[in-house]
């Protein structure tokens, strides 16, 4: 029988709203504890160098109650690594981050930047946190990344939930599928998000070296029309149905 599939919800949208008019509601906390009622394994927060959804004060509430854990996802800075000794998050994943972006729009160069991230990753590991980093489903960087001494790594889903026609995401999926084997094979766990919906999530939680995934923005979107507990809900039951189809 495989392992369960786990769920990390990513409530960085409910801040989006807040910040849009500057209250102080919807409350992403909130959202987070909701969340995790509903059966939520895990909470991401990306708190963004330009503070433009979540902001720190989030970071640390939610810090001191969550009763799942928190992922703490930030780019490699020195003011980041503070905060999340500060923090203690279980979970921190690295991601590359441009100002102009609307999202985390690809992976991380870690063969290109080893000497910066390594030391990094080592001192966070120091600190009892889970290092993950953020990488496209690609071997130079899995090996890149097993280097450094990091436990996870977070695949990219992006270019497979973009794509356009059957053949190219059938493509993409084949690279994920590829990557998690060798990545697993090299011993590091594998997590995976960016840009799944409940349609198009089934065939990565099918991928039995696929431990967590981690979704926001379909999950706060179909909560506008559900609620963030059903959409929760659903998206688990999606995942472990296909999950447990694929073993
Ligand atoms: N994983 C990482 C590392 C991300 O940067 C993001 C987006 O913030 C996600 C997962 C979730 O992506 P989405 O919001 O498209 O579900």
């Amino acid at each position: 029988m495989s392992k369960p599939i786990l769920l990390g919800v990513n409530v960085d949208h409910v801040a989006t709203i807040r910040q849009a008019r500057g209250s102080n509601y919807p409350d992403p906390v909130h959202a987070a504890l909701q969340a995790e009622l509903a059966g939520a394994d895990g909470i991401t927060m990306h708190l963004r160098e330009d503070r433009r959804h979540i902001q720190d004060d989030d970071v640390i509430r939610f810090a001191a109650c969550t009763q799942t854990k928190l992922n703490f996802e930030m780019a490699a800075t020195a003011e980041m690594v503070a905060l999340a000794h500060r923090i203690k998050p279980m979970d921190v994943c690295i991601v590359p981050e441009k100002r102009e972006e609307l999202t985390t729009e690809g992976g991380l160069d870690v063969a290109g930047n080893a000497n910066a991230l390594t030391p990094m990753c080592n001192d966070l590991a120091d600190a009892g946190v889970r290092v993950s980093l953020f990488i496209d489903p690609d071997k130079k960087q899995i090996d890149a990344t097993a280097r450094t001494g990091s436990p996870f790594i977070e695949l990219h889903t992006g270019s497979y939930a973009e794509a356009e026609t059957p053949e190219q995401r059938r493509k993409e999926l084949d690279k994920i599928i590829e990557a998690s084997a060798y990545a697993a094979s090299v011993g590091l766990i594998v997590n995976a998000g960016h840009g799944l919906t409940r349609h198009n999530v089934a065939p990565i939680a099918a991928i039995e070296q696929v431990h967590e995934l981690n979704i926001g923005h379909s999950l706060i979107a179909d909560a506008m029309f559900m609620g963030l507990p059903e959409a929760v809900r659903q998206m688990r039951q999606i995942m472990r149905e296909a999950r447990m189809q694929a073993s």
